[in-house]
């Protein structure tokens, strides 16, 4: 069967509060260090960023993260599944990546949203992922599939916080006894 977007009706269309918020000014994106490894414009909204450069947990605003997974999902492309997703996380130093899943006309080699989100991460960077949450088309949270928890895992280690169906769990709750960089050491 020929795809919707195939024939002629666009990517899966964003809701109206999507494009409200889309409209509006980012809450800060990947930001260039200077010299000394410092970021000039930090968050104050989502984490807290102490004398030394690291986020806080404490206060964390995690209503500000899923609106970042929304305006996100605004970018997905998803003619097959019919399924928009975003993910946001912020990273230890205060960046905040996105993704959102790339589909394919051979279905398998579909991109989730973690992927374009993590392969930001080391754009920008590198570091730690401290903090991920990712919507479903209704901005409902969702939960990354196994092999995401795997990138996640990866990339944010046993600490990382994700908000759940559940509320907020560690990493090591979501992928008990992972396999990870340690088993190679
Ligand atoms: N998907 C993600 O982007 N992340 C997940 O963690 C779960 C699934 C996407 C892949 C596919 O494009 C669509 O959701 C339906 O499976």
């Amino acid at each position: 069967m020929v795809p919707a977007h195939r024939r002629g009706a666009a990517r899966v269309h964003l809701d109206d509060a999507v494009r409200r918020h889309a409209a509006r000014p980012r809450l800060r994106g990947p930001t260039a260090a200077d010299a000394q490894g410092r970021r000039p414009d930090l968050p104050q909204g989502i984490g807290r960023v102490s004398e030394q450069g690291q986020v806080t947990h404490d206060d964390f605003d995690w209503e500000a993260l899923r609106l970042e997974a929304v305006a996100a999902r605004g970018h997905a492309y998803a003619p097959y599944s019919s399924y928009p997703v975003g993910a946001a996380a912020l990273a230890e130093d205060g960046r905040v990546l996105t993704g959102c899943n790339v589909e394919n006309a051979a279905y398998g080699v579909a991109l989730c949203a973690e992927c374009g989100l993590v392969s930001q991460l080391h754009i920008t960077g590198g570091g730690r992922l401290t903090h991920f949450i990712c919507v479903d088309k209704a901005g409902d949270v969702l939960m990354p599939c196994g092999r995401c928890r795997q990138l996640l895992f990866e990339n944010g280690g046993p600490d990382l916080l994700l908000m759940t169906v559940s509320g907020v769990r560690r990493m090591d709750e979501v992928l008990p006894d992972a396999f990870g960089p340690d088993n190679l050491a």
